[in-house]
């Protein structure tokens, strides 16, 4: 009796190496079986730490403080700085401090002081906002973040107060 070949077997008896060519498929395997592996009783051993380390969460408290000096921030003037990576400004006015966020409310751009006009300017959109970086004009929904700070001897602390 002739032995019958069926090439179209699937399944556990099947030869994935004999179908597709063994080079790919048996990288494939190799692939996930590492996989697998690193994901099982290997996962806590060395094997899984440099995968278990690219899922650690990224460190996302207050960023650093900005800290400039309140010399250099004219009576009736205003100095800018950056505090995590985004651009502020400080008034230094008779009333006392105000210090603003000058990204956009509206898509996150930065917003441009116009002290002629005492208006902060948004280029994007036409956003705008008055002097205290309250919303007036165009599509931003909400004021301009008032940021946090403390006064320490003649240094101005900006976030993390
Ligand atoms: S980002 Fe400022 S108005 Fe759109």
């Amino acid at each position: 009796m002739e032995e019958k070949k069926d090439t179209a077997q699937t399944g556990a008896g099947a030869a994935p190496e004999e179908k597709h060519g063994g080079k790919f498929m048996a990288g494939r395997r190799a692939f996930l079986g590492a996989c697998a592996g690193g994901s099982g009783a290997r996962g806590a051993g060395l094997g899984g730490v440099p995968l278990l380390a690219s899922f650690t969460p990224v460190q996302r408290g207050k960023p650093e403080p900005a800290v400039m000096n309140l010399g250099d921030i004219p009576e009736g003037g205003f100095a800018k700085g950056v505090y995590g990576g985004h651009s502020f400004i400080v008034f230094n006015k008779k009333t006392g401090i105000e210090c603003l966020s000058l990204i956009c409310t509206h898509l996150g751009c930065t917003v441009k002081w116009e002290p002629a006009k005492k208006i902060f300017k948004c280029p994007c959109h036409d956003g705008w906002y008055d002097e205290h970086g309250i919303n007036k004009g165009g599509p931003p929904p909400a004021p301009l973040e008032h940021l946090e700070y403390k006064i320490a001897g003649d240094k101005l602390i900006v976030g993390g107060a």
